[in-house]
């Protein structure tokens, strides 16, 4: 069963970034599934790395549509997913460093990471793109 599906509730209204949500969220749950059929160190740290990477995509992607568009909070946009990819980087740090173990709380946190990005700054270009 995966950790989390996409809902409505999450949609930015936006297909490329709902679509790019749906993505996070698929490696977010591969992460979740290789972590309880305890998959060897370096097969997460692989998830790890492909959560990180994509998300990088996903927010450079967000940035220039924005960016073109005019979206007024754009550094503070940009000033987020900063620190998200900080959170993001240093769990995988911690983790290749034998520091972190992926548990529940792990997922949580990862789980917590995405839907706050997505409901506590999406959502507010949400209106913007869509105008
Ligand atoms: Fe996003």
């Amino acid at each position: 069963m995966p950790l989390f599906e996409w809902t409505d509730k999450i949609a930015v209204g936006v297909t490329v970034f709902d679509n790019q949500h749906k993505q996070l969220i698929a490696i977010i749950n591969e992460l979740h599934d290789a972590m309880k059929e305890r998959r060897a160190k370096d097969v997460l740290s692989g998830i790890f790395l492909k959560l990180e990477n994509y998300t990088k995509t996903h927010f450079h992607h967000e940035i220039t549509v924005l960016k073109s568009a005019g979206y007024p909070d754009l550094s503070e946009h940009e000033n987020q997913h900063r620190v998200l990819i900080e959170k993001l980087a240093d769990l995988r740090e911690k983790f290749d460093s034998g520091s972190l173990f992926v548990s529940t709380e792990t997922m949580n946190f990862l789980k917590d990471w995405l839907v706050n990005h997505i409901m506590g700054h999406d959502k507010k270009y949400s209106g913007f793109l869509k105008d």
